[in-house]
């Protein structure tokens, strides 16, 4: 299966058909679409409706997950039912299997890596923060446990690994991302790719510790390496 993956569209309320022409070029190059977040530029209902318009030109399935960023108006529900009614299909807490392939998908928190990752200790609101990002891996964790296919990809907006965020200044690494988001991915062996977006400045490729590949397919990360602003993905 050839799958189509793009991350953050940032579809804002004054622009015209910003991607028809693109998912109709996508049509015809890829069986699947995947969109990483960051769907439209706020969380606006009236940019949700532009890009239901633009989904309905895709003749393959869509399937994808919100963004930080389409939380900002507090209505990521409204958002998700709007692209819903356009045929999309949003993961957040049921994975989908289309022609023998697993699709798992949640947006994913922050929360960062390694010696800089935050526990969950002392405040409240610390735990409260951390319980966040440990919520979002269970979801994926409990979606990658119900697919019986041997082949899947993991869909997120914020990175599992620190590898595809390199190029983004080191200060910002803890708010691009969960290394909590790894654990359930290299605990299956069905997981074959994990794609991701938010981190614009990021690095294309990278590994999980255990050895799947990882592609931050932000479009301004895909753009200057392939000259068009989706990545293709064989799995
Ligand atoms: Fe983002």
């Amino acid at each position: 299966m050839r799958v189509a993956a793009i991350g953050d569209l940032h579809v804002q309320e004054d622009s015209v058909a910003p991607y028809r022409e693109l998912f109709t070029e996508i049509s015809s190059h890829a069986d699947v679409l995947l969109l990483c977040g960051d769907l439209t530029n706020f969380g606006k209902t009236s940019e949700a409706e532009i890009l239901a318009e633009d989904i309905k030109s895709c003749s393959i399935p869509v399937l994808g997950v919100r963004g930080n960023i389409n939380y900002k108006y507090g209505q990521p529900e409204k958002v998700a039912e709007i692209l819903h009614g356009a045929g999309m299909t949003v993961l957040d807490e049921q994975a989908h299997e289309i022609e023998g392939v697993g699709f798992a998908g949640v947006k994913g928190f922050m929360g960062g890596y390694g010696r800089g990752e935050l526990a969950p200790f002392g405040e409240p609101i610390a735990k409260l923060f951390v319980d966040e990002a440990m919520n979002e891996a269970r979801k994926l964790e409990n979606q990658l446990r119900t697919l019986r296919t041997e082949r899947s990809v993991a869909v997120l907006h914020y990175s599992p690994i620190v590898e595809t965020i390199e190029g983004e200044p080191e200060a910002i690494y803890q708010y691009l991302g969960s290394q909590r988001l790894c654990d359930p991915i290299d605990r299956f062996d069905h997981v074959k790719a994990v794609v991701h977006g938010h981190a614009h400045h990021g690095t294309y490729e990278g590994r999980t510790p255990r050895g799947t590949p990882v592609y931050n397919v932000a479009q301004f990360v895909v753009k200057p390496l392939f000259g068009r602003p989706y990545a293709l993905i064989e799995v």
